[in-house]
Order: structure tokens, then sequence, then C-alpha cells
């Protein structure tokens, strides 16, 4: 049976406030927008290997690929090309390379510090990052050393090895380190030992709130890390943050704040919106927000199954993030992005 709606002409409302007036058109609705993405808005996290191949593929990141350091180069400067000023750099190492205490994360040879000098005697502009963690280098995946028993991660041991990554990666020409290790007291740790070694000039960017989330799922694919996500029944539970908790992510912030981390991240980023308002309300400092590889995952999935627009899809999800408070994004798609938006 179907149901009409009674109608009369003489229907009117009599409103003084017709928000729709601001959306009647294009160029109307262009005046009002309040948030708008550039590419100057992105840095791209890219993976690179050993050797001379070619670049691989990684399932579970389908457009994502690992680069030797030669095509590293390359997609840097198509990058820099379309106005993407930063690079997050993350070194995938064959296993054979990997020990239980991470001892490859100072050697001096490190293949991460070959890419950053190459990448840098290429292009001096570009803002190079690099992670500050052990867990490409362990074999169990962990972002630092175990306590004796190996029940849990040794903090103070832990700090005092990024400490020396952090001088080793600040020698090579990083602009940015970013300790992604969420150990207590690391932020101030170095910074004294960056200026120790006369690198004042190196800027941190502290992975503050880092929740314990399963959306890192396909960047250990990338990594080869995924053995912490249970290794010994210790998952990065003990480091990383709750994902229920709100006011804890405030701590970790406070505190890498006031030990002199220049930027402050939250991560990952489209489930955390309220986390990057809370942040963006709570310091002055620049806050940057990492759409991780799980959120790239899910996306990039349901398009292909044809169930959601990419492109549309991936734009709403970093105008999201902008709009809750970040004030610069990595993403994986920060390529598509800066093409998209030139
Ligand atoms: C590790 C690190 C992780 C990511 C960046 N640095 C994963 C983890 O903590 O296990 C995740 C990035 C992503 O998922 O895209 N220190």
């Amino acid at each position: 049976m179907a149901v009409h709606f009674p109608m009369s002409a003489a229907f009117k409302l009599d409103l003084t406030h017709r928000p729709r007036r601001l959306r009647r058109n294009a160029t109307v609705r262009s005046l009002v927008e309040e948030t708008v993405l550039r590419p100057a808005d992105f840095i791209a996290p890219l993976f690179v290997v050993d050797g001379k191949g070619a670049p691989e593929a990684i399932a579970s990141m389908p457009g994502v690929l690992r680069y030797n350091v030669a095509d590293l180069v390359k997609e840097c400067r198509a990058l820099a090309k379309l106005g993407v000023p930063a690079v997050a750099l993350f070194p995938k190492l064959d296993k054979k390379f990997k020990n239980d205490t991470g001892t490859a994360a100072l050697d001096e040879d490190a293949l991460i510090l070959r890419a950053v000098r190459a990448v840098k005697k290429a292009l001096p502009e570009l803002v190079v990052m690099t992670d500050i963690a052990l867990d490409p280098y362990t074999t169990h995946g962990h972002d630092g050393v175990l306590t004796a028993d190996g029940g849990d991660v040794a903090n103070d041991a832990t700090v005092e090895i990024l400490t020396k990554m952090a001088v080793l990666h600040a020698g090579a020409g990083v602009d940015f380190v970013a300790p992604s290790d969420m150990m207590d007291g690391r932020i101030g740790a170095i910074r004294q030992a960056l200026d120790a070694a006369g690198n004042t000039q190196t800027s941190i960017m502290a992975y503050s709130a880092k929740f314990a989330s399963a959306y890192y799922g396909p960047f250990r694919d990338a990594v080869g890390s995924a053995a912490a996500a249970g290794t010994r029944g210790l998952d990065k539970r003990t480091y990383q943050l709750n994902p229920a908790n709100r006011r804890e992510a405030l701590i970790e912030v406070a505190l890498d704040e006031a030990e002199g981390a220049d930027v402050l991240m939250v991560k990952p980023a489209g489930a955390y919106l309220d986390i990057i308002r809370e942040v963006r309300e709570a310091t002055k400092k620049p806050v940057a927000a990492y759409q991780v590889s799980g959120e790239y995952a899910q996306i990039m999935a349901a398009s292909q199954l044809g169930w959601l627009d990419l492109a549309k899809t991936r734009h709403e999800s970093l105008l999201a993030i902008k709009r809750a408070g970040a004030d610069m994004i990595l993403t994986y798609f920060a390529k598509e992005m800066a093409a998209e938006l030139r």
C-alpha cells in the first residue's frame, strides 16, 4: 500500500535561518569552505630495501612498494616535484641482519643511513625523517631490547640505544628523528644526546600518542616485524597506549612536549580524531597525525572490490584528519593526493 504525504502549496516555514543558502552552488560552497588540503600537508612514508632489485610489492598495501636506494631517490624526486615537502623512511632488513638486541641499528653503514645520505645528496631541500625504534632490527620485532627474563621491553636500556641511533641518523643528515618506540623518557634523552653531539638543528617528531593498534598489521608485513604481534606472549601493549585511554594520551603528549619534542604525533589517525582534536587544543606545537597502513589497506580493499570510490574516500579521510587539527599528515596516499590537488 503506497503512502502519500499530504502536500499543500501554501505550506511555508517562516525561517530566519536557512543554512542551505550557503550550500547553493559550488562557488558559494568554496567561499565558506573551512578546511583545504594541499600537497604541503603530506609526509610520504617510504620503504627501502638493500640491493639492486626491482621495487617489491607488499600484498596488504596495494600500490605501496619497497625501493632499493637508487629507486628511492627517484621516488623522492617525483614526490618533491609534486610539492610533497617531506618523506619518512623505513628500512626492511634481510633476516640475517636481525638479532635479539637489534645491534644492526647502530651499524655505521646501515641501510637507512645510506638511504638518508643518498636522498639528502640528491634533494637537499626535501625534509627527511627516520623512525627511531628497534623493530626493523630485532628478530622478535619489538621496538626495544627485552628484559633478562624476556617478559618485557627494557625501558632504560632501550633508550640508551635509541639515543645513539638518533645521533647516527642526525649525522647522516636527517632533518627530523621520529622516535616511535613509546619508551618513557626517550625524548629528553634523545634531545640531550643530539645537542651534545652538536646536532642542535635536528628536530624531533615524537610519536607521542601512539596506540597499540590492530591497524599496524600491513606495516609489519612491509618491514617484517609481525612477530611482535605476540612473541612469547608479549605484544606491544606494555609500551603503546591502550586504545581505550584518552587522558593517558594527553599525559604522554605533555611529557614529550616538556622533554623537548618539536612536533607531537597522534597515531593512528582516522579512528583517533578525538585525540587529534584534544592534542591540538592542549598544545601550541605543531601536531602530526599518521594515517597508518591499516587505514590505507581498508580504503584500498574496499575500492578494489568496487564498494568505495577510491579518490573520494581517501580525500575525505584526509580532510577529516586535517579538520580534527592535524598540521601535517603521514599518509601512503601522499603522492596521489599531491598529484590530484595540483
Ligand atoms: C614501529 C612503527 C610502526 C609503525 C610505524 N613505526 C608499527 C609498530 O609499532 O609495530 C606503523 C605504521 C603503519 O602502520 O603504517 N616503530
